[in-house]
């Protein structure tokens, strides 16, 4: 945990901007995997772990903005408990950690929502993503279940937005820490993948390296030869001679702070000239919107000015063709890079994403497209300082894509289609890297981890 002030500050400030009423926040339960008590390893909720830092399942923080009391509901472990799960830290001495001096029971939560309807006042909650926690507010304030999210406070979510946007110092370290056991990670895929192996085989290794560092995955590792595929986990794909590995991953910290990069690489020791045109095209695009990053840029301008690079580069390489700002205006370039270039990072690794993109991401003013590739663009609006975020362009050759645009003519003013059918089985390429927004610009963050092709061939030579 952070020292108990950081939690105090961060309650204090969120009752300000919230003004009135009641904060409900509720912590995460263990998640059962194949039975009862079988379960997902424990994820605290974010948002929890942010103004509380308690890591433990079934609680709840109340925080009565109006007389400023603050409490955790929870329960001790029973001995038969303990009996499975050992001796657990007192919640009353843990809480104190975080500045609360109050504890009460888990069935008081009910209680204390029910006086404070019944009084007229109002309920803040976050809308939920874990059925448990829809199915606890339905029944705490008669909602019916699929209607809890639309309830939720858009006052609270705006309130926690814009207090988790701007990092501070202590959580910068913390995922500058995750950012570094991922790039472990990814030296360890760089340097251990070999023809014949699965992606299952290096995926493990990683895995290994994320837990062992005392954190966790901070999401399903990607690392795939069929890079193309956006979110493709690994599997029993094999290895083959003349692929590329698209790696992307990321550790958490022990709290709960992600990292998330992106590293591809050939499962030989030197990329193909083919592979060699794409990588250096994606690089470029990279390189040009890290270049762009400052205080102020929106972020979905940042976006379309990487996208015109990848544009630029498929021109030169006859992929595309024609008034490439046009292509880009139009949305022809979203055939080899239908994603965004982007997203915060912090708790999370799609920071908040449970709080709607459209807070997160998004204002009152800059809403999202609804154009192919550019509606997936999970970050728009303008940066700040304190903002981390990711920056991942890339090429992506997908042949069911390529075919239907092909069939349907799609923007063939921009897109040379006759071209494409050597690049069906390409795969593809992605290079991601996480910055903070600094007053003066942005700070690449984590440590050194190659990017340039020479620098990839290096590591794969010394295998
Ligand atoms: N790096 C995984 C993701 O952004 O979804």
């Amino acid at each position: 945990m952070f020292p108990r002030e950081v939690y105090i500050r961060r309650r204090h400030q969120l009752k300000e901007r919230v003004g009135s009423g009641i904060i409900l926040l509720l912590g995460n339960e263990e998640s059962s995997m194949s039975y009862k008590d079988n379960w997902y390893s424990f994820r605290q909720d974010s948002s929890f772990l942010y103004f509380f830092g308690l890591d433990r399942p079934g609680l709840a923080g109340i925080i009565d903005v109006d007389s400023g009391t603050e409490v955790i509901c929870g329960d001790d472990v029973s001995v038969e408990e303990i009996v499975w799960v050992g001796t657990q830290v007192p919640l009353q001495e843990q809480a104190e950690k975080s500045g609360i001096n109050t504890i009460r029971a888990q069935k008081a939560i009910e209680l204390i929502l029910k006086s404070a309807h019944e009084q007229g006042r109002q309920i803040h909650f976050l809308p939920p993503y874990r059925p448990e926690n829809i199915l606890k507010l339905s029944a705490w304030l008669s909602i019916a279940p699929a209607t809890v999210s639309s309830m939720a406070s858009v006052t609270l979510i705006k309130a926690i937005v814009a207090l988790r946007s701007i990092k501070s110092a202590e959580e910068v370290a913390e995922i500058e820490k995750a950012i570094n056991v991922t790039a472990d990670m990814q030296l360890t895929a760089i340097r251990a993948a070999r023809q014949g192996m699965t992606e299952a085989n290096v995926a493990g290794m990683l895995q290994a390296v994320a837990v062992s560092s005392g954190g966790n995955l901070a999401f399903p590792i990607i690392l795939t030869v069929n890079g193309q595929i956006l979110h493709n986990h690994f599997g029993s794909a094999i290895l083959g001679e003349g692929q590329m590995v698209l790696c992307d991953c990321g550790a958490e910290s022990a709290m709960h702070y992600a990292g998330d990069l992106t590293r591809t690489f050939p499962v030989d020791t030197r990329f193909t000239d083919q592979q060699r045109e794409i990588y250096e095209i994606v690089l470029g695009a990279h390189r040009a919107a890290a270049n762009k990053l400052e205080p102020g840029k929106l972020y979905r301008d940042i976006h379309l000015w990487a996208c015109e690079k990848l544009a630029e580069g498929l021109k030169q390489v006859g992929l595309m063709k024609g008034d490439i700002k046009e292509a880009v205006a139009q949305g022809a370039h979203a055939l080899f890079f239908p994603c965004g270039l982007g997203h915060m990072l912090g708790l999370d690794t799609h920071d908040m994403e449970d709080l709607g993109e459209e807070y997160v991401g998004y204002t009152d003013d800059i809403k999202k497209s609804t154009q192919f590739g550019l509606k997936s663009l999970r970050l728009a609006r303008a940066l700040e300082p304190g903002f981390v975020l990711t920056v991942e362009p890339g090429l992506y050759f997908i042949p069911e894509l390529i075919d239907l645009w092909a069939a349907n003519k799609k923007f063939e003013q921009f897109i040379n289609y006759d071209k494409l059918s050597a690049y069906k089985s390409f795969g593809g390429i992605r290079i991601e890297e996480d910055f903070l927004i600094t007053a003066q610009g942005s700070q690449l963050l984590g440590k050194d981890l190659p990017k340039m092709i020479e620098g990839i061939e290096a590591f794969r030579e010394q295998r």
